[in-house]
């Protein structure tokens, strides 16, 4: 239990998130709860404070102003804030709640850290490590607490970019000596995937494989008592949490191996925002371009090479994708694109190389910027380092002879192009 903590009734709308990070950014401990819960289990949260939201922004007037008036008669510090103005909250907090503002990534990472050993004590724990920002944070933090306790798969489907696979390996087990197993499974997974062209297929036969080759693996290692999950707090509240509708059941939950022997789940990161696990992720020493990288889909390269996958098209696309990432950190451009890289189309062209024809593949590159993936904006290159990137690219990339820049935005196109 956090020591302050304050909490957020959803009634609505969209400035619950909003108004949750801005108490969290005054370093008090927030959570969002629908407006429906019940007053005894706000008495048993025991929190500091009381922020109603929500209320004005749709038909729950009425009802906001009932709540309002039961939850005053608790004796907690209420009050209904709909355009969130930080000056009104930290007055909140600060003076009306009497909060002290302690809260912040390093007691975070004590807290969880002793929550972690109490729960596990010398049991055992298994964790999926993917290279991604949030299996990585949570496998770091447990490993802090209980050491070799726990053990880490790492399973290489052969889809990830340039040199990622040795890079996990390298960070982990080397430097922050986890007790990691990387399986090479890239021959299996191309074998499945051998002449598969449609992307629903591939996704599906990549999440199969991953599921089988993680559960073979976990097999060896023999019983296991907990499974870590990188849940993180967005997947909390669109699974229902905060949600004063009630709607929406999480999509990313599933997939967890069903012949793996385990009595419970451990999620170390699920009441953090993702740019509060990145911090975290900073705090525990993980190198800052691993935990603020750009987001990469599980299914990884397979979806970014139209038609099917071999192990040239992985090859040529690699090499492209490095040259293109390599060139936006140069310009400075990493932390202002919300993701980059490079797209192996299925079409081939005529080119001229040295004076002779060519016939060879064309790549995509594709830039967008947006603030959380669901819409999003063709990203402004400049033409001179679109230039730059597109003659290396043709340049030094085999089997390459044109390079085009993808100007669509999310909507009507997706960010992928799969
Ligand atoms: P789209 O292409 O739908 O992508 O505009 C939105 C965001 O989701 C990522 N994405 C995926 N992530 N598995 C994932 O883990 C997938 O199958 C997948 N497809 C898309 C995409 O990279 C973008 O960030």
């Amino acid at each position: 239990m956090q020591e302050e903590l304050v909490l957020i009734l959803n009634f609505g709308g969209q400035s619950s998130q909003r108004i949750a990070r801005m108490v969290r950014e005054l370093k008090v401990y927030s959570e969002i709860l629908p407006y429906n819960i019940s007053l005894d289990r706000i008495k048993s949260l025991n929190p500091k404070g009381i922020i109603l939201t929500g209320v004005q922004e749709n038909s729950n007037t009425s009802i906001g102003e009932k709540c309002y008036k039961q939850i005053s008669q608790l004796g907690i510090p209420t009050k209904i804030v709909d355009e969130p103005d930080s000056d009104e909250i930290k007055n909140f907090l600060f003076d009306s709640c009497s909060c002290q503002g302690k809260w912040d990534m390093t007691s975070f990472i004590e807290t969880a850290v002793d929550k972690i050993r109490q729960r596990v004590g010398d049991k055992k724990v298994l964790c999926g490590l993917s290279g991604g920002v949030d299996s990585s944070v949570a496998a770091v933090l447990i490993h802090k607490a209980i050491g070799d306790q726990l053990v880490c798969i790492f399973v290489d489907h052969g889809l990830l970019r340039m040199n990622e696979g040795d890079e996990v390996e390298e960070i982990f087990k080397d430097q922050f000596n986890l007790n990691l197993t990387r399986v090479n499974a890239q021959d299996r997974f191309l074998n499945r995937l051998s002449g598969i062209a449609d992307p629903e297929k591939k996704r599906k036969i990549i999440g199969e494989e991953f599921i089988r080759v993680f559960e073979e693996e976990a097999k060896k290692i023999g019983k296991v008592d907990f499974l870590v999950q990188g849940t993180i707090y967005p997947d909390v509240i669109e699974s229902g949490a905060g949600d004063a509708n009630l709607v929406k059941s999480h999509h990313n939950v599933g997939g967890l191996p069903e012949d793996v022997d385990f009595e419970g789940i451990i999620e170390p990161l699920r009441d953090l925002f993702k740019d509060e696990v990145r911090r975290v992720g900073e705090e525990l020493g993980i190198p800052k371009h691993m935990v603020w990288r750009q987001p990469f889909p599980g299914p990884g390269l397979a979806i970014r090479i139209i038609g099917d996958i071999t192990q040239e098209k992985l090859d040529i696309l690699r090499k492209a994708d490095a040259i293109f990432r390599e060139e936006i950190a140069l310009a400075g451009l990493d932390k202002e694109i919300w993701q980059y890289f490079a797209v192996l189309t299925g079409m081939k062209s005529v080119g001229v190389t040295d004076g002779k024809r060519t016939y060879d593949y064309t790549i995509a590159l594709r830039g967008v910027t947006s603030i959380d993936g669901m819409s999003a904006d063709w990203a402004r290159i400049p033409y001179e380092i679109l230039d730059k990137i597109s003659i290396r690219i043709a340049s030094q990339v085999p089997r390459v002879n044109r390079v085009v820049y993808d100007i669509t935005s999310k909507p009507p196109a997706t960010i992928e192009w799969e």
